[in-house]
């Protein structure tokens, strides 16, 4: 059985601990607000997706916009993961990680530019997914000038519904993502009179955070019938990608077992694409990799009363973490040092940012919090840093990496000279 968080208490009278690490000690090592995050959770994650389809031959292409830390990066690439990238600065990050990892590389993204699509092709990455018939011509026109071949494969829209955030959707016809799975086959057509384009799959995501599995299997199905057309049309599609998406639990109280979730997921996939001989599957999980993995510690600055409410500001805010803010995310927060006796009590929990919005949790009976102590606002380790910002001119957090029983910095606290760095008066 794989716990599904690696934060815990060790004993009753202990402090919540990260793989057995005591939170309480890093945070006043490495001062707060501090991501921290354990490698062995990120490690048994990406196992769980590569174990799941070990039946086939795949590639698990980790989704570097929901944690792009270096280190993690290195971690996952020395295990055999291959990267889902959106821009130049992911890839340059691949590439500073292990140059060839490269050939591990799937580029996404609606918008590529000419230098963007450039570093790719010189860089050797394994396909293109193609989101439109106007990057089909530039990136036509950017390999006859390098004279370098691409392997691309059109990411389709299938027009599934899938249940999720309506921000983070986006497998329907009216989203901007993809071609309309309907008019896919002329723009392969187009495609296969490039001389320097090598059409070789299909590709497809549906959004994010989706929890169950039917609209993946329904989406792998309308890909399959196109791959299977395309074959007729004298194409030699092998490769799909199925996106990433999966979904996590973010109640507590709510039951979640990542296998049981896995295997759901690899079946109705499997399932779907069952009539594809020759498969080579291409994944790009992202949250479901790091998402549990990762913790925010912040301290309490004050604790407020204003009518009938209690505030608890913390010393983090939504600059630090956005999700409650923009998606109206819940994360479940908890004492890092339980103390005795403390009685329930409903709370917001804000940061300090001028927006009414900077709140990590509304309404939440948690145990009475007093100024000073330190609280951890759990599963932020998907889009927590990766979508911070310095907004109000705060400085980024710090990140630490717990592997085994040790834990080290990963990045340091942005200092406020980093901030102004790029500035003149
Ligand atoms: N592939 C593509 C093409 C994507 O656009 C995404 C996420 C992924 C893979 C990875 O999806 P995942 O497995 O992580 O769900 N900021 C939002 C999530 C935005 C997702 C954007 N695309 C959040 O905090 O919930």
């Amino acid at each position: 059985m794989i716990s599904t968080r690696p934060f815990a208490y060790p004993a009753t009278q202990s402090p919540l601990a990260c793989d057995g690490v005591a939170l309480d000690a890093l945070a006043k090592k490495y001062g707060t607000p501090l991501y921290v995050y354990s490698a062995n959770q990120i490690l048994t994650r990406l196992q769980l997706f590569q174990k799941a389809f070990e039946t086939i031959p795949h590639l698990v292409c980790y989704s570097v916009k929901a944690n792009s830390a270096l280190a993690i990066l290195k971690l996952l690439d020395a295990h055999g993961a291959g990267f889902d990238i959106v821009s130049c600065g992911e890839l340059e990050r691949i590439l500073r990680v292990n140059r060839k990892a490269a050939q591990r590389v799937v580029f996404s993204g609606v918008g590529k530019t000419a230098a963007e699509i450039d570093l790719a092709l010189r860089s050797g990455i394994l396909i293109f997914n193609v989101e439109s018939a106007g990057e089909l011509d530039l990136l036509a026109e950017r390999t006859s000038k390098l004279r370098k071949r691409a392997r691309i494969a059109l990411r389709v829209n299938p027009d599934v519904f899938a249940e999720t955030h309506p921000y983070i959707s986006t497998g329907l016809r009216e989203h901007k993502f993809g071609i309309d799975i309907r008019q896919a086959r002329t723009v392969y057509k187009t495609a296969a009179k490039q001389k320097y384009l090598d059409p070789a799959g299909v590709s497809v995501h549906i959004g994010s955070q989706i929890r169950s599995t039917d609209p993946f299997g329904a989406a792998a199905e309308r890909v399959a019938q196109l791959v299977l057309d395309l074959r007729k049309d004298g194409l030699p599609i092998n490769s799909v990608d199925v996106g990433g998406g999966l979904g996590i639990e973010y109640h507590s109280d709510h039951t979640f077992e990542p296998e049981a979730k896995m295997q759901q997921y690899a079946d109705a996939l499997l399932k779907a694409l069952g009539p594809i001989e020759g498969l080579q599957l291409l994944l790009e999980p992202g949250r479901f990799i790091v998402a549990q993995a990762g913790a925010l510690l912040t301290r309490v600055l004050y604790v407020k009363k204003n009518g009938e409410k209690t505030f608890v500001v913390t010393d983090a805010a939504m600059n630090d973490l956005i999700r409650p803010a923009l998606y109206q995310a819940y994360h479940d927060i908890v004492p890092v040092v339980r103390r005795k006796g403390a009685r329930k009590k409903a709370v917001d929990v804000v940061g300090p940012v001028c927006e009414t919005g900077d709140f990590f949790a509304r309404d939440r009976e948690l145990p009475e919090l007093k100024p000073g102590e330190l609280v951890a606002i759990l599963d932020t380790g998907a889009y927590g840093l990766s979508l911070s910002s310095n907004y109000n001119s705060r400085p980024r957090p710090a990140e630490v990496l717990v592997e085994g029983k040790r834990a080290r910095l990963i990045r340091r606290r942005e200092t406020i000279d980093d901030l102004l760095a790029a500035e003149k008066m």
